[in-house]
């Protein structure tokens, strides 16, 4: 685990930009891994400006989204096919179909999972993941039990999760968040080549410092990092504020 603490949320998310352009300079048609939730959105916004000022170049990358909420259209304005459009995609020269987020209206779910597993693996795999960690430890939407070979599939939200969903930043009220979501599973994410995770604020540094000095266990999810062969951990001063060791 590589562990780079920058001071604030802006450094973090230039660092982690940095590492996906280039990535993309150096493979233009490579598949990206990526996140939503609040914490990536400086780092897209930078993303942006890069394509805009700097011609990072979109016209041939492929990219798949962690996971969606189940039973939410894509044209709702929750939906995480949504955000990415919002944030990002309308933004830079990708082209849609290119861009994949797990359906959450997708009649089979299971089947549509399996697919989607599928379809990374055909397309040779994630290059690099994007990871937002939830205070609980959850990547994606793999809340604590959640195993190391779990796979795309259907999971239940904890009320943490619902509650963090519906603080005012996305949902109003906790009884519109949806119950269950389609989600990468920890060995789908474990199966990228290369996996950066980023996280700021005070909410994090239980959950970051359990995920780098805690016991690997399923109770943390992400703490599986630790066995990653090229794992990046991003975090700002607050949220490493709990880590007892000294890093870069
Ligand atoms: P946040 O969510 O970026 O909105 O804090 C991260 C997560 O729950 O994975």
């Amino acid at each position: 685990m590589d562990v780079r603490i920058k001071k604030t949320a802006e450094e973090m998310s230039l660092e982690a930009a940095l590492i996906f352009a280039e990535t993309i300079r150096k493979k233009p048609n490579c598949v990206l891994g990526l996140a939503t939730g609040s914490t990536p959105l400086k780092m897209y916004s930078e993303l942006i400006r890069m394509h805009k000022n700097e011609g990072l170049d979109f016209s041939r990358v492929i990219t798949f989204n962690l996971d969606e909420y189940l039973g939410l259209p894509s044209e709702h304005n929750q939906s995480y096919r949504y955000f990415m459009n919002d944030v990002l995609f309308n933004h830079i020269n990708i082209k849609k179909e290119n861009t994949f987020v797990l359906n959450g209206t997708a009649k089979d779910p299971q089947l549509y999972c399996d697919a989607y597993e599928m379809l990374i693996k055909a397309l040779g795999g994630i290059e690099i993941q994007l990871l937002g960690i939830g205070g609980n430890g959850h990547i994606a939407f793999n809340e604590p039990g959640s195993p190391r070979n779990s796979r795309t599939r259907i999971v239940d939200l904890t009320k943490e999760t619902i509650a963090a969903n519906s603080d005012g930043r996305f949902f109003k009220d906790p009884k519109d968040v949806p119950t269950q979501a389609l989600s990468m599973g920890v060995g789908a994410i474990m199966d990228a080549k290369q996996i950066v995770l980023i996280a700021d604020k005070t909410s994090k540094a239980d959950a970051i410092y359990k995920t780098v000095e805690g016991p690997v266990t399923e109770d943390v999810p992400a703490s599986f990092l630790q066995e990653h062969q090229n794992s990046i951990i991003i975090v700002d001063e607050a949220a490493a504020s709990k880590l007892e060791k000294q890093y870069a």
